[in-house]
């Protein structure tokens, strides 16, 4: 079989100094052979998509060749990963056509959808159908899709221990997800069902790190009762995705859960508060209280703190710490997390520097 061809946009400096925005440097094309594995990352400019993708370019002899699927190839962080080696290229979620073109000639693909962009499960598993339809069509050998559980399958909807959102769901962006498996398997897609974790980032971009309470001590807040919360730095989802692809079909058809540890409440305020090196005490407050918080999804999430507390035993024991090292021997803990990213983290009025 002749060796897989694709064209990979390069950019030409005119100085070896550069500003990082591109404005006076070129880019052309190059025509690539290469028996590289093509892995076309859906959210490549994101998160999970970002892990995975830096995880393939900063091993250049692994055999894997990254497609970074973008609706903004112009953006910076898009030219980033051109800079990086990545193959950048065009396609939208909500237009199965550009996906179905995004796929082609690859070798697999991860597929995650972005709920926090538009809130509605509906979307999530239109999009979610796309992706499986454009991976039938294009002959995908490997795919891995991003997925949580389907929360209804532990609390049907006639369940009154928490309301009913949205009509149709009791953790939305859970259960559209989970609810979407299903068409991966429908359709014959070789799939590994990867079940994330809640990520210690959303201490930085969520909004849910310690607030500096008016007599001046800071409290980090969380529904979970004295219950294990499973986390993990959201770029090594991607790192521990990469350690599937390069394990072949073994984990095709597979569900497969990660987590960097599992971690109380109190365990995480000791933590931060020794990052920080001032105290940091745990404030557990119940779920009905966080579902009127009042912010956009604050019942969705006080529902998912909720199905995680009820259901510690089974959330935990689906995402395995030790599992997710094996794919990942870098695999980070809450303390090496903090230790890189303390300093991001917003104390309460004080402004994150990405912020
Ligand atoms: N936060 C958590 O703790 C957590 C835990 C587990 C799972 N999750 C799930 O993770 C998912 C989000 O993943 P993430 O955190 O990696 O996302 P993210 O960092 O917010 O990245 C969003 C990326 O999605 C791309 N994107 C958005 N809409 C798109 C569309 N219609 N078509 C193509 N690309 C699109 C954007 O790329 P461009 O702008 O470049 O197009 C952007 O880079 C959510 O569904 C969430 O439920 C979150």
């Amino acid at each position: 079989m002749p060796a897989p061809q694709y064209t990979r946009r390069v950019a030409k400096h005119p100085s070896p100094v550069c500003s990082g925005r591109h404005g006076s440097c070129r880019f052309f094309e190059v025509t690539i052979m290469s028996n590289a594995k093509m892995i076309a990352v859906f959210g490549a400019t994101g998160a999970q998509g970002g892990g995975l993708a830096r995880a393939i370019l900063d091993d250049p002899d692994g055999g894997f060749a990254v497609r970074a699927v973008t609706r903004h190839v112009d953006s910076d962080k898009a030219q980033a990963l051109t800079e990086m080696g990545a193959q950048v290229v065009a396609a939208d979620l909500d237009d199965e056509a550009s996906v179905r073109r995004a796929l082609d000639g690859a070798y697999g693909a991860y597929f995650v959808t972005f709920f926090w962009e538009h809130f509605s499960p509906a979307k999530e598993k239109d999009e979610a159908r796309n992706m499986a339809a454009a991976a039938k069509a294009a002959g995908l050998r490997h795919a891995i899709w991003s997925t949580l559980e389907d929360t209804r399958l532990w609390v049907p909807l006639e369940d009154a221990r928490m309301p009913t959102l949205m009509e149709h769901y009791k953790v939305p962006h859970f259960d559209a997800k989970g609810d979407s498996n299903r068409i991966f398997t429908e359709l014959g897609v070789p799939t590994t069902f990867l079940l994330t974790s809640f990520y210690w980032d959303n201490l930085i971009h969520f909004g849910m790190g310690p607030r500096r309470e008016a007599d001046g001590r800071l409290v980090f807040t969380l529904p979970m009762d004295d219950k294990k919360l499973p986390g993990i730095a959201a770029d090594d989802i991607g790192r521990c995705a990469y350690g599937i692809f390069k394990q072949g079909e073994k984990y095709i058809g597979q569900t497969v859960g990660i987590a960097g540890e599992h971690l109380t409440g109190e365990q995480m305020a000791a933590a931060l508060a020794d990052a920080f090196g001032e105290a940091v005490d745990y404030r557990a407050i119940p779920p009905e209280v966080y579902r009127g918080l009042g912010f956009p999804g604050a019942e969705d999430l006080g529902n998912m703190f909720q199905f995680k507390c009820d259901f510690e035993a089974d959330f935990c024991g689906a995402r395995d710490p030790a599992v997710a090292r094996a794919l990942n021997p870098a695999l980070k803990s809450f303390r090496k997390w903090l230790e890189i990213n303390k300093d991001r983290i917003p104390r309460g009025g004080e402004p994150s520097p990405d912020q």
